[in-house]
C-alpha cells in the first residue's frame, strides 16, 4: 500500500499522540483475533460474550480457566510483530506526549519494549480473588495451567486479572485515558472492531475535540465514518510504513 508523503508528515509532525490498539494488532504474531472476516471467537460452543463473561467466573470458574488457560498456551510461542515495535518506537521520540491505550491482554506490547501503557481490559499472565482483595499474582508464560489457584489472603479462588463482559473497567483508567485524549492533535485506532465499549468511545472524544483522528484495519469498522483517514491493510505492514520505520533494524 502506497502511503501519501504528505499524511507521513503529518504523523510524523503530530505533538501528543493517543493510540488505541485491538486484538488486530497481534494478528501478525499468531494471536487469533475475535471478530472480524464474519467470524467470532467460540470455545467449547460459547461465543465469546459468554466464556469471558462475570457470571461465567461465578457458575463455572473451571471452564473458564480451561479458556484462559488454553489461550495462554497459544501466546506462549507468539512474539511481537513490526507494529508493536513500531509504536515502541514512536513512544521513544514522543515520550510522555504518547499514550498507548491498549484493550489487549496479550502483554505484547510491553514485550515489544512500550512503556506508557494502559492495559484497559487487564492481562492474562496476571490473576486476582476472586472476592475482591488487592492482591494480584504474576504467571509465569510457561506456567500452564495456571497457578496459584488459591489467594493467600482469602482462601478464595483465584481468576484471571482481565476485565470480562459484564465488568467495569479498573478504577480511572478510561477517565485518564479520555483526559490524555482531549488534547491530543493524533489520533490512531488499530486492530479493532470498534464493537466494545467504552474503548471504542475514545475515537469520539479525539474526534468531538479536534484530534486527526486515523484507523488502520482491513475491514470496515462501525466507526469508519468518524476518521479522517482509514488505511485498509495489515498494521504490522502499514505501521512502519506511516512512522518511516526500516522494519530490517527489527528482529
Ligand atoms: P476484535 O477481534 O473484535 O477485532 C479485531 C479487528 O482487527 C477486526 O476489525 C479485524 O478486521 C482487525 N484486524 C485483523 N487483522 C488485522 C491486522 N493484521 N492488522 C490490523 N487489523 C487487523 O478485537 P477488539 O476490537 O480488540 O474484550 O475486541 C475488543 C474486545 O472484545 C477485546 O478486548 C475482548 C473482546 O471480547 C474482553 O475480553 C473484555
Amino acid at each position: 500500500m502506497q502511503i501519501l508523503a504528505e499524511f507521513i508528515k503529518k504523523i510524523a509532525e503530530a505533538k501528543k499522540v493517543c493510540v488505541l490498539t485491538g486484538a488486530g494488532i497481534s494478528a501478525e504474531s499468531g494471536v487469533p483475533t475475535f471478530r472480524g472476516s464474519g467470524e467470532s471467537a467460540v470455545w467449547k460452543g460459547m461465543p465469546v460474550e459468554e466464556i469471558s463473561s462475570a457470571r461465567m467466573v461465578t457458575e463455572n470458574l473451571d471452564e473458564v480457566w480451561e479458556w484462559f488457560d488454553y489461550r495462554r498456551e497459544v501466546l506462549k510461542d507468539c512474539q511481537p510483530n513490526h507494529a508493536h515495535r513500531a509504536l515502541m518506537l514512536w513512544e521513544s521520540r514522543l515520550r510522555e506526549n504518547f499514550l498507548l491505550v491498549t484493550q489487549n491482554v496479550d502483554g505484547l506490547h510491553s514485550q515489544a519494549g512500550s512503556r506508557n501503557i494502559l492495559e484497559l481490559h487487564g492481562n492474562i499472565q496476571r490473576l486476582k480473588c476472586t472476592k475482591g482483595c488487592r492482591l494480584k499474582y504474576e504467571m509465569l508464560p510457561t506456567e500452564i495451567p495456571h497457578s496459584p489457584d488459591i489467594c493467600d489472603l482469602c482462601d478464595a479462588p483465584l481468576r484471571p486479572d482481565v476485565v470480562l463482559f459484564g465488568e467495569m473497567l479498573p478504577e480511572g483508567y478510561f477517565e485518564y485515558a479520555v483526559e490524555f485524549t482531549r488534547d491530543c492533535d493524533l489520533f490512531l485506532s488499530i486492530g479493532t472492531s470498534a464493537f466494545v465499549y467504552p474503548a471504542a468511545g475514545l475515537a469520539e472524544v479525539a474526534k468531538r475535540n479536534g484530534a486527526f483522528c486515523v484507523e488502520i484495519n482491513p475491514e470496515e469498522t462501525p466507526l469508519s465514518d468518524i476518521y479522517d483517514e482509514s488505511l485498509r491493510g495489515k498494521a504490522g505492514e502499514i505501521l512502519p510504513k506511516l512512522l518511516g520505520i526500516e522494519t530490517g533494524h527489527f528482529h
